[in-house]
């Protein structure tokens, strides 16, 4: 099963999230789980996130980048989800084995992510990075959807078509 830990903070407003997810809509064994028409008020139920993460062979963190970083709500999730027994440290191997796949959008085009005045893309994904291998999850090379703000509709479909493709490579290497 692919899980999907969907983070906009606006679902409603999203073009290239929302494009992502329609993409993606008839693929079987997938489950989106919108952590912000779930968790309007924050208050994270722990075991649920738990439970779905465990029935996961596949993980996936989709969420618009802001200010170089996750939105305020997944943040907390990983806060309140991963926890200490469980995900890390003593008795914590529920993620071992498991896979995880970064996709994020961001209105910065590739270049504005080149070493110079900002922070290369890599750099940026070192948290999350460090933080699923600390899981023993297997970090996968992420998915990335640039420039959202500048890409028409047709372009932002086409992007989506390649993150459904990287859904369905991985649903094709499972089964062998
Ligand atoms: C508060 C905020 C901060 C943002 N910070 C960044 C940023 O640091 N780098 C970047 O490239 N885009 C940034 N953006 C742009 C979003 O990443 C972009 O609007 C989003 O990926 C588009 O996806 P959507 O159409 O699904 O909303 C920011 C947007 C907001 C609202």
């Amino acid at each position: 099963m692919i899980l999907i830990i969907y983070a906009h903070p606006y679902p409603r407003h999203s073009h290239a999230n929302r494009h992502m997810l329609e993409q993606i809509s008839n693929l079987p064994d997938v489950e989106v789980r919108s952590l912000y028409q779930l968790y309007p008020d924050f208050n994270i139920d722990i075991l649920a996130e738990q439970e779905a993460l465990s029935r996961a062979e596949l993980i996936i963190w989709q969420h618009p980048m802001q200010w170089y970083s996750v939105p305020p709500l997944f943040k907390l999730w990983i806060d309140k989800v991963l926890t200490h027994g469980w995900a890390y440290g003593h008795g914590g191997t529920a993620l071992h084995g498991k896979s995880v796949l970064w996709a994020v959008t961001t209105g910065g085009d590739a270049h504005h992510f080149d070493l110079g005045d900002h922070p290369g893309f890599d750099v940026l994904a070192q948290p999350l990075q460090a933080t699923a291998i600390y899981c023993g999850l297997k970090w996968l090379p992420p998915f990335t959807l640039h420039g959202a703000f500048v890409c028409d509709d047709e372009t932002l479909e086409g992007q989506a078509r390649h993150y459904k493709q990287r859904l369905m490579e991985w649903q094709e290497g499972r089964r062998g």
